[in-house]
C-alpha cells in the first residue's frame, strides 16, 4: 500500500487519534497483507471480531476486494468511529455493530478473522471464540486468527508490555487476560481443517503470530 492510500485512509476518520493511529498501524503492521492474501479470491462474506475502527475493511476495499464485511467490536466508540468514517469514505457492503464476542457470535456463514483481541479473553473464553468461529467457516472458507503467543521468547514479553501500555493509554477496554500457545490451536482447531501457524510480526517487536485455518 502507498503512503498515498494509507493516508487517504486515515483521512476519512473525525479524531486526531484515530487518524494517526490508522495511518501508523498501516504503514507498520504486516497484518492486513496478510488479510488480504489470504482471502484474496474468495467471495465469501467477512465476519471480522473485534473489528476496532475497522482498518481491515478499508484495506481489504483499497485492494479491491468486494465481498461483504461485517465487523463488531465491544466499543461503541470504536464502531461509531469505524461507522462515521465507511460512511464518509461511501464504502457499500461494509457494516459495523457494538457486541460483545464473549456472549457469542452472530449467525454467519463465511470467512471470518480475528485479529489481535483473543488476550482479552479466558482459556475457555478463547476456545469457545475459536469454536464458534471455525463452525462457521464453509468447506473453501478460512479462519484467519492473529495472536500473541505464550512462550519463553523476550518478544512475548514485549507482547505483554504493549498490550499493559495500550491499557494504561486507554486505547484498550480492558489489560490482557491470557496468552494461548501454539499447542492450544493445535488442540482447539486441527479437527476443522489444515492448519498453518507462522511468525507475523514484521518489524514489530511483539510475539505475533498468523493462525490459518482452511476449511476442505
Ligand atoms: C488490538 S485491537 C485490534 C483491532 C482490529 N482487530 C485490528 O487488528 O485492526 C483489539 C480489539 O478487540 C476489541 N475487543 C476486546 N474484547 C472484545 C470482546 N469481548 N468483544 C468484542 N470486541 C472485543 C477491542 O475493543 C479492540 O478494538
Amino acid at each position: 500500500m502507498t503512503p498515498l492510500v494509507e493516508t487517504a485512509i486515515a483521512g476519512f476518520f473525525d479524531a486526531h487519534w484515530d487518524r494517526h493511529y490508522a495511518a501508523a498501524k498501516l504503514r507498520t503492521d504486516p497484518l492486513y497483507t496478510a488479510l488480504a492474501r489470504d482471502l484474496r479470491g474468495s467471495t465469501l462474506p467477512l465476519l471480522d471480531v473485534g473489528c476496532g475502527i475497522g482498518l481491515s475493511a478499508f484495506f481489504l476495499r483499497a485492494r479491491g476486494m468486494e465481498f461483504p464485511i461485517h465487523g463488531l467490536d465491544y466499543d461503541p466508540r470504536k464502531i461509531r468511529s469505524a461507522t462515521r468514517a465507511v460512511e464518509r469514505a461511501g464504502l457499500p457492503g461494509v457494516t459495523f455493530a457494538p457486541h460483545d464476542a464473549r456472549g457469542g457470535l452472530p449467525q454467519h456463514r463465511g470467512n471470518v478473522c480475528i485479529l489481535d483481541i483473543l488476550q482479552f479473553f479466558t482459556p475457555a473464553e478463547q476456545e469457545t471464540l475459536l469454536r464458534s468461529a471455525a463452525a462457521r467457516v464453509p468447506p473453501g472458507g478460512v479462519l484467519l486468527v492473529r495472536s500473541g503467543i505464550r512462550d519463553d521468547s523476550w518478544r512475548f514479553k514485549t507482547t505483554v508490555a504493549g498490550d499493559l501500555l495500550a491499557k494504561a493509554t486507554r486505547w484498550m477496554k480492558a489489560p490482557p487476560t491470557h496468552y494461548p500457545t501454539r499447542a492450544d490451536f493445535e488442540r482447539i482447531l486441527t479437527e476443522f481443517g489444515d492448519l498453518e501457524i507462522t511468525p507475523l510480526w514484521g518489524k514489530t517487536p511483539f510475539n505475533n503470530h498468523w493462525i490459518r485455518i482452511r476449511k476442505n
